[in-house]
Parts: C-alpha cells; sequence; structure tokens
C-alpha cells in the first residue's frame, strides 16, 4: 500500500503564495543543482520540496512503528537534527511535524543544514522564519543554514570539524547521486565515504537517513540504490560498531549483500497535484548495541537479495 501524505494548508500557502513556487517536473533538469539560479530554485520548491517532505515524514512514521525504537524516544525533549545537501529543506519540516506528532515531551528541535546553492539555502532561512509564526508548529525549533560546497574530503573533514554537537538524525535526501554525477569528492564509493564521516556524529540513540533517486547512473547498467546499498555495506563491514534497521532486511543482510536494487514509493497532495509519486531508496542506519536492542524480534522475509521473487514494489517493514 503506498502512503499518501498531504502537505499541511498553511505549509501549502507559504511555498505556493509567498515564494510563488511553480509546479513543473523536470527530471532532466534537476540532476545536479549546485549551480541552479533562484528561478529553478522555486520550481524545486513547487514540485520536489513537497515530495522531500512526504518522505521524511513518511520515513520518520515508518522508524515510530518499531515499538522498542518507539520507546527508547518517548521522554526525549530535545533533538538534533543534520541534513547533509539539504536544498530547500522539505526533509527538514517534513521531520519537524512528524517528530511533533510523534513524540509527546519534544520541546526544541536544532537543525544544522549544509548545501552548496546559496538561494536554496537563502530559502530555507527564510522559510524557517516563516515556520516560527505557524500555529501547527507548538514546539521552538532553530534552523542554521550554511553554504558550503563539498568537493574534496578536505572540505568534508572541515565541515565536520564546524558542527560542535551530536545528532539523533543525520539526514541526507537525494543528493549523492550529485556527487556521483558530477565525480566530486571521492575515487571510491561516495556513499561508504560519506557514511564514514557521518556516523561518528551520531549520539548512542541516533538515526543515519540516507535515502537517494532510483534512476540508473548516466553511463553504466547500475541503479543508485545499487550504488548505495553496495557502498553502505562495505562501510558497515569496516566498522562493526554501525547496524541498518531499516530496510529490516538490511540488518540481517549487510554483511552479505552485495548491493541489491530497492525503492519506496510515497506520494504527496498539494493545491498544484493529487497524489504526486516520489520513489527513493534509503536506509537507516544506527548504533550497534542500540540496533541490537531495538530490532530484537524483528524478523524480516522481504529481501531481494535471498529472494528473487521479494516484491521490490512492497514498502520497506
Ligand atoms: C536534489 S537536491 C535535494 C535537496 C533536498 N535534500 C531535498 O531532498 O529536497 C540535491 C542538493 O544537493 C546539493 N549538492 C550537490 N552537490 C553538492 C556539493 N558538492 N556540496 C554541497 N551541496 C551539494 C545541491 O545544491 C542540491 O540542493
Amino acid at each position: 500500500m503506498i502512503v499518501n501524505v498531504n502537505l499541511p494548508q498553511w505549509l501549502d500557502s507559504i511555498i505556493y503564495g509567498k515564494y510563488e513556487a511553480v509546479y513543473e517536473p523536470r527530471p532532466q533538469d534537476v540532476v545536479y543543482n549546485p549551480d541552479q539560479p533562484y528561478d529553478f530554485v522555486k520550481l524545486y520548491l513547487g514540485t520536489y520540496f513537497p515530495r522531500s517532505f512526504a518522505e521524511a515524514n513518511s520515513i520518520v512514521l515508518k522508524l515510530f512503528q518499531n515499538i522498542k525504537y518507539k520507546d527508547a524516544m518517548q521522554q526525549i525533549e530535545e533533538i538534533n537534527i543534520l541534513d547533509f545537501c539539504c536544498g530547500t529543506g522539505g526533509e527538514i519540516v517534513g521531520m519537524i511535524i512528524g517528530l511533533q506528532f510523534l513524540l509527546p515531551n519534544l520541546k526544541r528541535i536544532n537543525v544544522d543544514a549544509v548545501d552548496a546553492n546559496p538561494d536554496a539555502i537563502r530559502v530555507l532561512y527564510h522559510l524557517g522564519e516563516d515556520l516560527k509564526g505557524v500555529d501547527d508548529i507548538k514546539i521552538e525549533f532553530h534552523i542554521h543554514p550554511m553554504c558550503l560546497f563539498i568537493e574534496t574530503g578536505q572540505d568534508f573533514e572541515d565541515f565536520i570539524q564546524m558542527l560542535n554537537r551530536e545528532y539523533h538524525y543525520i539526514l541526507s535526501f537525494k543528493a549523492l547521486n550529485e556527487f556521483v554525477q558530477n565525480r566530486s569528492f571521492s575515487v571510491g564509493n561516495i556513499y561508504s565515504d560519506v557514511v564514514d564521516y557521518l556516523l561518528p556524529l551520531l549520539l548512542p540513540d541516533g538515526a543515519l537517513i540516507l535515502s537517494d533517486v532510483t534512476t540508473k547512473l548516466d553511463d553504466v547498467y547500475l541503479f543508485y540504490p545499487e550504488l548505495m546499498n553496495k557502498g553502505i555495506n562495505e562501510a558497515l563491514r569496516r566498522n562493526r560498531s554501525y547496524k541498518s534497521i531499516i530496510p529490516h532486511s538490511c540488518y540481517y543482510m549487510e554483511d552479505k549483500c552485495e548491493g541489491c536494487y530497492m525503492q519506496d514509493i510515497f506520494t504527496v497532495t498539494h493545491s498544484r497535484k493529487q497524489m504526486d509519486r516520489t520513489k527513493v531508496a534509503y536506509r537507516i542506519i544506527c548504533h550497534a548495541d542500540f540496533a541490537n536492542t531495538i530490532m530484537d524480534g524483528i524478523r524480516s522475509n522481504n529481501c531481494r537479495a535471498v529472494n528473487r521473487l521479494a516484491d521490490k514494489f512492497e514498502p520497506y517493514r
């Protein structure tokens, strides 16, 4: 069953009213975004921001379907989020709304967000200010957007040094494929390298949510989810202190899997489009001790690596 998310009315009014966002899917143009001009950022805001909102909102709901995870988080009052390549921040707003709904004691969310596109960062800054006046958001939140182009390992290390806290959630949504296309940063597998850099920033009960597009790389017969799974598996085999918790099958198979194709489909409804579809592949990774605790008793038979008949369209469990 595909999950549909409705964009809240107040958010719809802000993006399509105040920011004059435009709904116009342009898959051929959205592939590389650091240099996109303001007009394209408006198109991104009207088309892809709502999808990212729905993805994050649905993924966090799925995470909290794990009762042990939910119990572990119940008392939390303050949450730190890092968003790597945030763009206009659809996933940040989706997380804020989702977490506010899921965590009754939550009082405050602190967000550090980085992206290379100055117009996207500017929109996120102003959007963050707009959200402070919204009646539906009861918690306090602080978004700290940073404009940085991260091209080399040294850039990444400098960026990590700038951050002075650890995080409950580290996000990267639909961005690492752009590093692959631009051949920036990594000579190996970018997903593997980014996971190596970001995992040490997780709090003991933190979760890294790495999500990306499900299309094919330009020049080879390989899909991004395959490259992502291969890279994440490599990183987790090098460093046994962390384990995947979603998809459930990866918790069991990441030691052996060579990187299968997977995807999840969400839809979002807003004033410009009913049930707009978005397809992503994602993994959620935690500290191994925490993962072992919350995965106790959970089984999975939906692994395409060992079960060729497993339905790739079936939502993750
Ligand atoms: C498709 S957008 C996704 C934005 C947002 N995460 C979302 O899901 O809506 C990818 C983002 O990655 C950023 N990006 C790509 N390469 C980058 C780099 N080398 N350094 C920093 N940001 C980069 C782009 O500027 C763009 O905003």
